[in-house]
């Protein structure tokens, strides 16, 4: 059998804020091609370790590297070398209110300089029917659709670029269950034909089964179980039990307390 490379290798990765230390030397791996899901209370970290892989925010130490190069402070030219790899979904979507749909998606299309504007509003368009918007949609703002619609806009958004890896934070967080079923549809065909990596961020179980190989769970700032989605229910994990069943008593009993300040 040949070895799957690794795409993300991430050694004792730590960040806070203040006194507030939220990744705690955290390590992880994602493997290519696999699509990996991370679970996890609120105020966790989930965003945050996402927002270190992408450098949206800066590790106080550790590593991260993408195709065995590191990430973490590195040069302007780096960081925009890796950016090209890399396609996201933010929490809430969080697409640009001012400009158009085809716009939003066409944004990292015309930064990156990979296509002029009217090449992009092409592929913009493209891109949005792949989600089920139409043409003349492409023209609206993001307050004119509603939270469903914002969310595939985002997707195509993501996948626009043809990155290598897609980080998908909270993909169905906000939306009816059978929207949240026809987005993870999507993110599964658009990292299949793609041939991508994926990291998805969710607290929805029904989607993280949907949409995973492997599922992570982030607690205290680390990894503290990973295993093959089809595990994950026949697992005596304390932390997993407990956050399947949605239990309040267990091992992450301090959550309440320990999250209050949030
Ligand atoms: N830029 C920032 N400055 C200060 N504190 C921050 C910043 N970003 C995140 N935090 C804090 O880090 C902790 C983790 O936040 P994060 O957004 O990663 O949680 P999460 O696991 O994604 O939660 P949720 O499931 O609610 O999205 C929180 O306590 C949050 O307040
Ligand atoms: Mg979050």
């Amino acid at each position: 059998m040949t070895k799957v490379p690794k795409k993300i290798v991430i050694r004792e990765l730590k960040n806070s804020f203040g006194s507030k230390q939220v990744l705690s030397g955290l390590n992880l791996d994602v493997f290519e091609g696999e699509s990996l899901v991370i679970i996890g209370a609120s105020g966790t970290g989930k965003s945050v370790l996402m927002k270190n892989i992408v450098g949206i925010l800066r590790p106080n130490s550790g590593s991260i590297k993408i195709d065995g190069e590191e990430c973490v402070n590195v040069t302007n030219n780096v960081r925009e070398k890796i950016s090209r790899k890399l396609g996201m979904l933010f929490q809430g979507a969080a697409l640009f209110d001012s400009l158009r749909l085809w716009e939003n998606v066409a944004f990292g299309l015309i930064s990156l300089k990979i296509s002029g504007r009217e090449e992009a509003r092409l592929k913009a368009i493209d891109h949005l029917k792949k989600v089920g918007l139409s043409e003349t949609d492409a023209d609206r703002y993001p307050s004119e659709i509603s939270a469903g619609a914002q969310k595939r806009v985002g997707l195509a958004r993501a996948i626009a670029t043809n990155p290598e890896i897609l980080f998908f934070d909270e993909p169905t967080t906000g939306i009816d269950p059978i929207m949240g079923e026809i987005v993870d549809g999507l993110i599964v065909s658009s990292v299949r034909s793609l041939g991508a990596t994926a990291l998805t961020i969710t607290h929805d179980m029904d989607s993280a089964r949907r949409i995973g190989d492997r599922i992570a769970m982030l607690y205290g700032g680390k990894i503290v179980w990973i295993g093959k989605t089809e595990e994950i229910d026949s697992s005596r994990d304390g932390f997993i039990q407990q956050f399947i069943n949605g239990q309040v008593d267990g091992p992450m009993a301090g959550l309440i307390t320990e999250n209050s300040s949030v």
